[in-house]
């Protein structure tokens, strides 16, 4: 990869591409706060895809997020160039269901619904009927004719916790977040107690042990909004810990504590922050936006297909 001089005001030099290249600038909430700041839109998985569908004036998107994310702007909005900083950002979801895998489970279920998590590659969207996000899912599954059986992925947690909203029996690929898991119910209940008069919030990826304790489950839109509308000053916050800065800005009064992980492995630094949301950096913006590269590109017909369970969702959503 080229080198960037360190002398060069990467802020400037991105605000000066960013219009030379008539650029949006979408970014998840896990990047990193200075990321966050630079972006035109801030979102979660669903936002950041409709940001995506209706950008219209933009001739290129650079995409602050994992490569499901940037590949998925690039289905519904194929016009567009979609540069990402870093091709290697994955996904753990995303690597646990390969498409063939998905088209063998589909071969020995062959009347199931087959909704999937948007966390997963546009092969395996194209093996599906129609994709979820965690802010729409409840609604995904409701939506599901009654009496139609459901084979649900890549999330085994999400799905858990979707039988037990909506009591729709589904059949769950074995699928993890690297990051959700790590967060350790012990810790948290003693932070709880430590702590009575805070609220914990957390996202659906995290195990059931650590939902059980949970006052408020949601997207991670839903719970920066959670703590900008509910009347708790202090909130334990479960999901990556990128948030955390937009939720300072947006709730400045509130007292905002990062959630205690399980050390699984010796060389954690940090499991609360996702190593691949993480690669993205400002100096990899900069290149992407000089460059144009590394892009998202993808066969038409793989678009296509993968498009239509993403249609299905967008149409009620
Ligand atoms: P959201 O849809 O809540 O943004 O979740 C995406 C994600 O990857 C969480 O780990
Ligand atoms: Fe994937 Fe988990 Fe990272 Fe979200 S936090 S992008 S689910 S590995």
């Amino acid at each position: 990869m080229s080198t960037v001089d360190p002398g060069l005001d990467l802020f400037a030099e991105i605000d000066r591409l960013r219009r030379q290249r008539k650029a949006l600038i979408l970014a998840h909430y896990y990047q990193d706060p200075d990321i966050q700041d630079i972006a035109d839109h801030l979102g979660d998985s669903l936002e950041l895809a409709k940001r995506a569908r209706d950008a219209r004036d933009a001739e290129v998107i650079l995409f602050c997020g994992v490569h499901f994310m940037a590949e998925t702007a690039k289905i519904v909005n194929p016009g567009k160039i979609v540069v990402i900083p870093d091709l290697d950002a994955g996904c753990s979801l995303a690597d646990a269901c390969p498409a063939d895998r998905l088209r063998a489970w589909k071969q020995t279920h062959p009347d199931h619904w087959v909704v999937m998590y948007i966390n997963c590659s546009a092969a395996t969207k194209a093996e599906s009927d129609i994709i979820c996000t965690s802010s729409n899912a409840e609604k995904i599954i409701r939506s599901v004719p009654e009496g139609r059986p459901i084979l649900f992925g890549p999330d085994k947690n999400l799905g858990a916790f979707l039988i037990k909203k909506t009591g729709r029996p589904m059949d769950l690929w074995p699928g993890t977040c690297m990051v959700h898991e790590t967060f350790s119910a012990t810790k948290i209940a003693a932070l709880k107690a430590r702590h009575p008069d805070a609220k914990f919030i957390a996202h659906p990826e995290c195990e059931d042990h650590v939902l059980r304790l949970a006052d408020y489950v949601g997207s991670t839109s839903r719970l920066l909004e959670f703590v900008q509308k509910d009347a708790a000053g202090k909130f334990i916050v479960g999901t990556e810990m990128g948030i955390l800065h937009t939720m300072k800005k947006a709730a400045p009064q509130k007292e905002l504590i990062p959630v205690p992980y399980e050390d699984r492995s010796a060389a954690c630094q940090g499991c609360n922050q996702c190593p691949h949301m993480k690669l993205n950096t400002l100096e990899k913006i900069y290149l992407a936006l000089r460059d144009l590269q590394p892009r998202i590109e993808m066969p038409e017909d793989l678009r296509r297909r993968a498009l239509l369970p993403l249609e299905r969702m967008l149409a009620i959503s």
